[in-house]
């Protein structure tokens, strides 16, 4: 009998290696316990967390934990069913509700998972002889959805607006088409050109899917995502987005004006096969949401904090995935695994937390500590922050 799991090897060996130099396994951080949005204690240590999408830090507002305690109260721990039989309450419409106000669409629907909103939306939008047409650099979720339908699949180069408009160009005219993007790729931090995209987009007659996980909450004038500031919100069909970031929570949705947007919640597999989310999560959700429609104040904060995190780091000798800061996310690149980890483990022993990311969710060869910030990072913690970069970076030898 062959051993399903020996394709596997190569990266157990790979593992095993690296942990045996004596560095801590990055991937196995315990948080033991989480004092507010930006610290935790981990193994013993208090630690400032800079690796967590809680990009609005409303992980421990009050209003939201006080909804989320309510509804545990009254409705229960679960719903145990799905959307489209038991597993509708009040809570899931009121969510709803939240989301089409936040975005002024007539239409939102709420998924257990952000990846399960890519998975349903690409999977049941683009069916046989249809084409879906995505930016290489695309998250698995975006990757997943379309492996899980059957159209045909085309990439286009990060970020190009000339190999999207060439490839849409070889596309037979009259075939359905979905072209998927992201606002804020969340590996380097950087945004698409959505304007240019949108244009081509019109000009070969295709339907547009952008998926802001990273960028609600603090882009454009009511904090939608990358497509409000860059005044496309007319022209896209449909919006993605994700509770487990800016919101503070975990589900996903999507938002639309297409008129016959309803029909989804009966054919969009991941939607009905699936149950619902939480009384708890879905009251905590639309609390949230509310709340980030006049979160101007917490919006610049956070602006300022990503934009002198990057000054800091460049002016430090690092080498950054963008040339300013273009989100809350600010990637160092590393020449390799060994450089990445030793540099985040001189980082969490002085007490900050980063995420290592490493192919394949990078481009392949790139190894990156991903700083994420939070707009309730003090100026102090910025301090603190750079400071701890500018020491374990010496002590490693990543800068000079
Ligand atoms: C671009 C993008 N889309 C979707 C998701 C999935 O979100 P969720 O955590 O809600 O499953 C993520 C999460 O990392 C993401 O980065």
């Amino acid at each position: 009998m062959s051993d399903l799991f020996s394709k596997f090897d190569p990266l157990i060996a790979e593992r095993e290696a690296l942990l045996a130099t004596g560095v801590r396994d990055p991937y196995a951080i315990v948080m033991d316990k989480v004092l507010s949005p930006t610290e935790a204690m981990i193994s013993g240590k208090r630690t400032i967390l800079l690796g967590t999408y809680n990009y609005m830090g409303m992980t421990f507002d009050p209003d939201v934990i006080a909804a989320g305690k309510a509804a545990l109260d009254k409705f229960g721990s679960g719903t145990t069913g799905s959307r489209v039989l038991n597993g509708t309450y009040q809570g899931h419409r009121e969510c709803e509700d939240a989301l089409k106000e936040f975005y002024g669409t007539e239409h939102a629907i709420v998924f257990s998972t952000g990846y399960q909103a890519n998975l349903g939306m690409i999977s049941t939008l683009a069916g046989k002889g249809d084409y879906i047409i995505l930016d290489a650099d695309s998250h698995a979720s975006i990757y997943d959805g379309c492996a899980l339908g059957n159209a045909e699949v085309v990439r286009f180069r990060h970020n190009s607006v000339e190999d999207l408009d060439k490839r849409l160009g070889r596309l037979p005219p009259e075939a359905g088409k979905l072209v998927v993007l992201e606002g804020v790729y969340s590996m380097m931090g950087d945004i698409a050109p959505l304007r240019e995209m949108v244009d081509v987009c019109k000009k070969h007659g295709t339907m547009i899917l952008v998926d802001e996980a990273h960028g609600m909450g603090f882009f454009g004038e009511h904090g939608r995502g990358v497509f409000e500031e860059a005044g496309v919100a007319d022209d896209v069909d449909f919006v993605v987005g994700t509770f487990s970031k800016s919101v503070g929570t975990v589900g996903g949705f999507c938002v639309s004006n297409h008129p016959k947007f309803e029909i989804l919640r009966l054919v969009c597999r991941p939607y009905v096969f699936t149950a619902s989310l939480p009384p708890s999560v879905v009251a905590t959700a639309a609390t949230s949401i509310r709340k980030l429609m006049h979160a101007q104040d917490k919006r610049a904060h956070l602006w300022k904090n990503s934009r002198r995190l990057h000054q800091g780091l460049r002016d430090m000798g690092y080498q950054l995935g963008t040339q300013t800061a273009q989100s809350a996310i600010i990637a160092i690149i590393l020449a390799d695994m060994e450089r990445a980890v030793s540099l985040w483990q001189g980082l969490l022993e002085a007490g900050l937390y980063v995420n290592t990311a490493r192919p394949p969710a990078t481009p392949s060869g790139m190894f990156l500590l991903r700083c994420s910030l939070c707009a309730e990072h003090t100026d102090a913690q910025v301090d603190e922050i750079l400071h701890i970069f500018e020491a374990a970076g010496r002590a490693t030898g990543v800068i000079a």
